[in-house]
């Protein structure tokens, strides 16, 4: 028997975004390896037109630092266990330092309006709740293409990648707990949280391309989930964890003195709290 088929709001999307993006379309497929490696394909092939690209299943979904991103399998009773899709489009910022920051910050407050559920980011670019990964982002760009209308002449293509858990269920391999938006949205599915999130992303990207990360500081350490803890870098940095600076590194206070961290390729947990010895 032939399971619903997801309903995407691709038109309400589209309505919202094109005054932004002029030239933007939506796409919807129903399997490719990954979103992300689609729009840089064909980045490379010359085309930097702004588009959304929304996979219901990924054969090879990339993670940051060659990580896998797993799907979560086929759709259960026609829904979609996580939302994955990749906006593409030509950007021009002054500095592109802290744009990872800014995406995870749109996409926070569009799930968590106002923090009550108690959603928050971990450098560079995942949201956590309770300590448990709700979503993940990969940015990847490439060069060239025609700047939009009011930015820089000089722009790159940037591919946002974007992986949200809508359902809880297992994932091998992983030792961090995974939250879900189901875990406190009982009516949360895939296709409304993509209306949810992308107008206000695309807008918070276009903004960023202004301005930058400086103005969003404040908003970011009020969802700062390291800020104060003990955390270990993946090269090794042990320290307590003192929020970002107006270009997003991460700084760490530790035994040496306070240590910026700039580079994608480092990853940051917080170091578990062993209990008192009785
Ligand atoms: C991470 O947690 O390290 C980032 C995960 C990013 C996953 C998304 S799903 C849509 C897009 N396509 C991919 O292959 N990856 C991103």
């Amino acid at each position: 028997m032939a399971l619903n088929p997801v309903r995407w709001p691709a038109e309400a999307v589209w309505e919202a975004v094109e005054p932004l993006l002029p030239g933007f379309s939506v796409e919807v497929l129903p399997e490719i390896d990954s979103t992300n490696t689609e729009l840089m394909r064909r980045a490379r092939a010359g085309r930097h037109e702004p588009v959304l690209l929304v996979a219901e299943r990924q054969t090879a979904g990339r993670g940051r630092m060659g990580r896998v991103w797993q799907d979560g399998g086929a759709p259960e009773a026609g829904e979609l266990p996580s939302l994955m899709f990749s906006l593409g489009l030509p950007l021009a910022p002054a500095d592109w330092s802290g744009l990872s920051l800014a995406v995870g910050l749109s996409v926070a407050e569009s799930l968590d309006p106002d923090a009550r559920a108690g959603l928050g980011l971990k450098w560079p670019n995942d949201l956590w709740r309770h300590d448990a990964k709700l979503a993940g982002i990969l940015i990847e760009t490439a060069g060239g293409g025609a700047a939009l209308p009011g930015q820089a002449p000089v722009s790159r293509y940037v591919v946002i990648g974007i992986g949200i858990n809508v359902l809880q269920r297992p994932i091998e391999g992983t030792s961090t707990p995974l939250a879900a938006l189901r875990d406190w949205q009982p009516q949360a599915s895939a296709p409304e949280a993509l209306l949810r999130v992308i107008p206000p992303l695309v807008a918070m990207v276009l903004g960023f391309a202004g301005s930058g990360f400086a103005p969003l500081l404040p908003r970011f350490l009020a969802r700062d989930v390291l800020l104060g803890r003990a955390v270990r870098t993946s090269d090794g940095l042990e320290g307590v964890a003192a929020g970002v600076d107006a270009g997003g590194a991460l700084l760490v206070h530790t035994a040496q003195g306070t240590q910026a961290i700039h580079s994608s390729e480092v990853s940051v947990r917080p170091v578990p709290v062993s209990p008192p010895a009785s």
